[in-house]
């Protein structure tokens, strides 16, 4: 198991990074006591039981259940293929591709173990599911349709799709047996359709929403049907919860990291934040980060009713990649961003680059080093580079790659999301900005009790 999470923050302060850092000083002085408050404000809220996600790496029943429902279908599915949206999706990919690796599916059964392959479908484009359909033995195929809520559009959808399809192949009885359900403990559709359809379910606790849903059933079914090492994630979590039950600032990683975020946005004109794992297998992570900041964070109201319009936009890039795309943005464009690298210091699979091209001054300095070096190595430099630049930046760093090290990552930045609501002043836990446009969809599709809007036209004088 690998050690306790880093995070190095030594490029956001002055005057390490000139012009665009904070002052050491105020650790101590006004953003000690502004965290406290907030730390004060979650730390109620956690005790009414308003955050369940809190809670969720010490829930060891709900734990064996989900288990026990995993080994339950045992190895005998080839393909689990996710049904969701949004937090009910992003999880599950972040998880199967940190641990398992993003090839996992192009691996064949004796690499995987005899696990599932885990498809992750979070979106209603025909061509990809078609696509997909192709691929799949819908006879070896087990759907875990992933709903808090119950009646997300999206995810009812392709529920209704893939359980007509199923039924045409292995008949109406034995269709059932392909369906797993994962929503809410007591309510929504998908319930009914489970009681009602005698369809397995696993629940999703009342008090844990979407995006603060990955160590619930929503992300470890997926991660234990495939082989993953659930304890050791949540045992990953249970320790960076330990570590912020902290309410000074300079002892509290993810109080620090908010904190930090937070003074960049609201003094220090950087409300754009980057998300940069060195790793492929961390791409997914970059994006169930952007959903968990985004859909948190962006809010037009306060807790008090008071218009706020606050935010910061979350950005994801990817090492070393994006040095050659989006780090020339960063390094001169606008002093509007954060850059959060993430490390993974040990590369179990790494290569040796061959000497033998010794003559050749671009391919010779190499020799002997390794792909990890480079890419460890390029990592630094560009943190250097944009620390030279004044652009403030911070790492957060891991010893290996393994169910250990994400527990505490996910968890640090679930912390640290409603450290930095209450330092907004907003509520983590809602998202009313996305109501208008489902409400508009209802209406436009003819569901009961919605009123059919009127679009406007298209207009002929704004088009070309
Ligand atoms: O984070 C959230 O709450 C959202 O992104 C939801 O996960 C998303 O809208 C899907 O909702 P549901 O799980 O109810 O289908």
């Amino acid at each position: 198991m690998s050690g306790p999470l880093t995070l190095d923050y030594a490029n956001m302060m002055e005057p390490n990074v000139e012009g665009g850092g904070v002052d050491p000083e105020r650790l101590g002085g006004d953003l000690a006591e502004r965290f406290a408050e907030a730390f004060a404000s979650v730390e109620a809220d956690r005790a009414s039981g308003r955050m369940g996600f809190f809670d969720l790496p010490y829930a060891e029943e709900a734990l064996r259940q989900t288990r026990e429902v995993a080994d339950g279908f045992g190895q005998w599915f080839e393909n689990v293929v996710v049904l969701g949206i949004g937090g009910s999706a992003l999880g599950a990919r972040t998880v199967r591709d940190a641990l398992l690796g993003p090839l996992w599916n192009e691996q064949d059964e004796e690499e995987r173990e005899h696990f599932p392959r885990l498809y992750v479908v979070d979106n209603i484009d025909p061509a990809t599911l078609t696509d997909l359909l192709d691929r799949l033995d819908l006879r070896r195929t087990l759907f875990n349709v992933v709903s808090k809520s119950g009646s997300t559009a999206e995810t009812m959808a392709l529920y209704l799709v893939l359980e007509e399809r199923v039924r045409q192949i292995v008949g109406e009885d034995e269709a059932r047996g392909h369906f797993l359900f994962t929503t809410d403990a007591e309510r929504g559709s998908l319930r009914e359709v489970a009681e009602a359809e005698g369809i397995p379910t696993l629940a999703i606790p009342a008090n844990v929403g979407g995006r603060f849903s990955v160590l619930t059933p929503v992300g470890v079914l997926p991660a234990a049907v495939t082989g993953v090492d659930v304890e050791a994630l949540m045992a990953g979590a249970a320790a960076m919860d330990a570590r912020c039950r902290s309410g000074t600032l300079t002892e509290n990683p993810a109080g620090v990291f908010a904190t930090l975020l937070h003074t960049a946005d609201t003094e220090l004109g950087a409300p754009i934040h980057v998300l940069m794992p060195y790793a492929d297998r961390l791409r997914s992570l970059g994006l169930w980060f952007q959903q968990l900041w985004a859909e948190s964070l962006g809010k037009a109201l306060g807790v008090g009713g008071e218009e706020v319009h606050s935010g910061p936009t979350p950005l994801t890039a990817v090492g070393a990649s994006d040095q050659h795309a989006q780090v020339q943005l960063f390094m001169e464009g606008p002093r509007d961003k954060v850059v959060v690298f993430v490390a993974v210091q040990g590369k179990p699979d790494d290569l040796t680059i061959p000497s033998h091209r010794e003559d050749v001054s671009a391919l010779g300095y190499l020799g002997g080093h390794t792909i990890g070096e480079l890419l460890d190595v390029e990592r630094r430099a560009t943190a250097e580079a944009l620390r030279q630049r004044g652009r403030p930046n911070m790492t957060v760093e891991i010893e290996r790659l393994d169910a250990f090290s994400l527990g505490q990552v996910l968890m640090m930045f679930e912390i640290a999301t409603v450290y930095a609501a209450a330092l907004y002043g907003v509520d983590p836990l809602v998202q009313p900005g996305v109501e208008l446009g489902k409400e508009l969809t209802y209406g436009l599709l003819g569901r009961e009790g919605f009123e059919r809007p009127s679009l406007p036209d298209a207009d002929s004088r704004w088009r070309i």
